[in-house]
């Protein structure tokens, strides 16, 4: 097994090749003066099982430099070409919500799907997608973060109380607390635009002397997160402790949420940000591994 790192992936892509003791493939990058992408590998891969590393936030500045990267990866005889990306990107425009628009979930992987046999990936936004490998046509890996927030957690946090900010979050809330025995709840968020949501109010009666821990998947404007934690400071609750799984942070989002009144804001390492806390890295080992 080989690994190869697209540009801002190489701490993800050393440690995975430290743990797995793969030899890394090395790989040259870079633009033409009209920003086209090039890539050369000068690196004898025939034969080889090519793992790529590329995480997909902001994924149209990416995209082309990956494609082109496993198209030449078969030109040079690899015997696989299997994607590693923690964040996996277009998961949430998977129906048409508004006449005229196009299932770009499906789109795109319609795009990335012929080029790699195999896809490898933490925690992706499957709303209504059943099976992530029929969706790619390529055998695929869904990693679950949770027991590594659940370890985070348990060393940090005596009592939590475990709050999905919808009801797509239950998933990751339960299973998170389903691996330290407490309790948890979800909310119900209803999306008016990319920056306005309006989420239920939790019921955290029973909960007063918890330590409220919000765990979303994905937090992009922080709005969902920051809205949850408004109304968990109009309750005077210990102040939560928000985790993403993926920290996209768009703009001004991280300060925000701080600005809300989130106690401490973490989040696990898919996508490289000053918020990582809680490294994936050993489980996309173990799913390589196995797969
Ligand atoms: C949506 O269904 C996801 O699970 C997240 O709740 C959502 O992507 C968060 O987005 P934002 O941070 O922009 O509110």
């Amino acid at each position: 097994m080989r690994i190869l790192s697209l540009p801002g992936n190489e701490s993800f892509a050393e440690r995975l090749a430290k743990i797995l003791g793969a030899r890394p493939l090395a790989a040259m990058f870079r633009r033409f003066p009209d920003q086209e992408a090039y890539v050369r590998i000068d690196d004898d891969c025939r034969g080889d099982d090519v793992v790529v590393v590329c995480t997909l936030d902001r994924p149209d500045d990416k995209f082309l430099q990956l494609a082109f990267t496993c198209r030449l990866l078969r030109d040079l005889g690899a015997a696989s070409v299997t994607l590693v990306a923690p964040y996996l990107c277009y998961m949430r425009q998977d129906k048409v919500f508004q006449g005229g628009e196009g299932v770009t979930a499906q789109y795109f992987a319609d795009l990335l799907g012929p080029l790699i046999d195999g896809l490898v990936t933490i925690d992706p936004h499957l709303h209504r997608i059943d099976d992530l490998g029929d969706f790619y046509g390529v055998r695929a890996t869904t990693v679950h973060a949770a027991p590594a927030i659940a370890d985070w957690v348990r060393a940090r946090i005596d009592r939590p109380v475990f709050v999905g900010p919808d009801i797509e979050s239950k998933q990751w809330v339960s299973d998170v607390a389903s691996h330290m025995d407490a309790p948890y709840l979800a909310l119900e968020k209803e999306r008016h635009g990319d920056r306005n949501v309006e989420v239920s109010v939790p019921q955290l009666a029973d909960h007063a002397d918890r330590t409220p821990v919000i765990i979303d998947d994905i937090i992009s404007t922080a709005r969902t997160m920051i809205e949850t934690v408004k109304h968990l400071n109009d309750l005077h609750t210990h102040p939560p402790v928000c985790i993403g799984v993926h920290a996209i942070f768009a703009d001004d989002a991280f300060d925000a949420l701080e600005q809300a009144g989130a106690a401490q804001i973490v989040s696990t390492n898919t996508i490289s940000h000053t918020s990582n806390a809680i490294d994936v890295s050993e489980l996309i080992a173990d799913a390589l591994r196995s797969a």
